[in-house]
């Protein structure tokens, strides 16, 4: 057999391989493909807006936005969850075509990256909220597993985004030569959980003084009647 009769036969064996399970597959992918090229302008949105969090160079506003922050995105990543387990949506099967399962596919894969992005740059500030919270903990498990297996995350940029926030987050074991990538170029952006909590007791005195100082103003009298009333 010649080169041209071994590649027809190939050719054949494969369309007759295929049916319509190869129709179907090339269909997820189309919509697959298209996905990923959204992911990553998402993605740039994602990242301009954390350097502008990073930008904004004041810890007690850091600390107050990603409070803010990761309740919303928690509740989304929660409601995503409920709808993909409810649809029985697995990430490496069909790419979704209905629009309220594919909303919530799109918004656990972002949601999972960003809050990568955000631990890893602002490991500390999220710690101190993440910690304890074991709804998260197992939220953002299920969200890694998710996109791990989505193979959104597979090649590209994010390649190593899941496997550096499993760490930084305790979910898989510190690899002996884990280093969050941000932490020495930003350094300054991590000042100690000390100087914090001083400035969070600064600022409360502050706040408690500026009442006692309008309390006085209004009159005390007038305060207690008001509050008779
Ligand atoms: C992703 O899946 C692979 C294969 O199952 C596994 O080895 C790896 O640890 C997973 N990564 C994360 C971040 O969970």
């Amino acid at each position: 057999m010649g080169a041209p009769q071994v590649c027809i036969s190939l050719i054949v064996l494969f369309l007759t391989l295929g049916g319509t399970s190869d129709i179907k597959k090339q269909k997820r992918d189309t919509g697959f493909e298209i996905y990923k090229k959204l992911f990553e302008v998402k993605r740039k949105d994602q990242i301009s807006a954390l350097n502008n969090l990073i930008e904004l160079n004041d810890v007690n506003q850091q600390y107050k936005i990603i409070d803010i922050m990761l309740k919303g995105l928690f509740k989304v990543l929660e409601d995503s969850r409920a709808v993909l387990i409810a649809a029985d949506v697995q990430p490496d099967g069909p790419f979704p075509e209905d629009d309220k399962i594919k909303d919530a596919y799109s918004h656990t894969v972002e949601n999972s990256a960003f809050f990568g992005d955000v631990v890893l740059r602002f490991p500390k500030i999220v710690h101190h909220y993440f910690d304890h919270n074991s709804n998260w903990n197992n939220l953002i498990r299920w969200g890694i597993g998710f996109c791990n297996l989505s193979g959104i995350f597979d090649d590209g940029p994010h390649s190593q985004l899941l496997g550096l926030m499993a760490q930084e987050l305790g979910i898989s074991e510190k690899s002996p030569d884990y280093r969050n990538p941000f932490k020495t170029d930003h350094s300054e952006f991590f000042p100690n959980a000390d100087a914090f909590q001083k400035a969070l007791r600064e600022e409360e005195k502050r706040r408690k003084k500026e009442e006692k100082r309008k309390e006085i103003r209004k009159g005390p009298r007038i305060t207690r009647s008001r509050s008779e009333l």
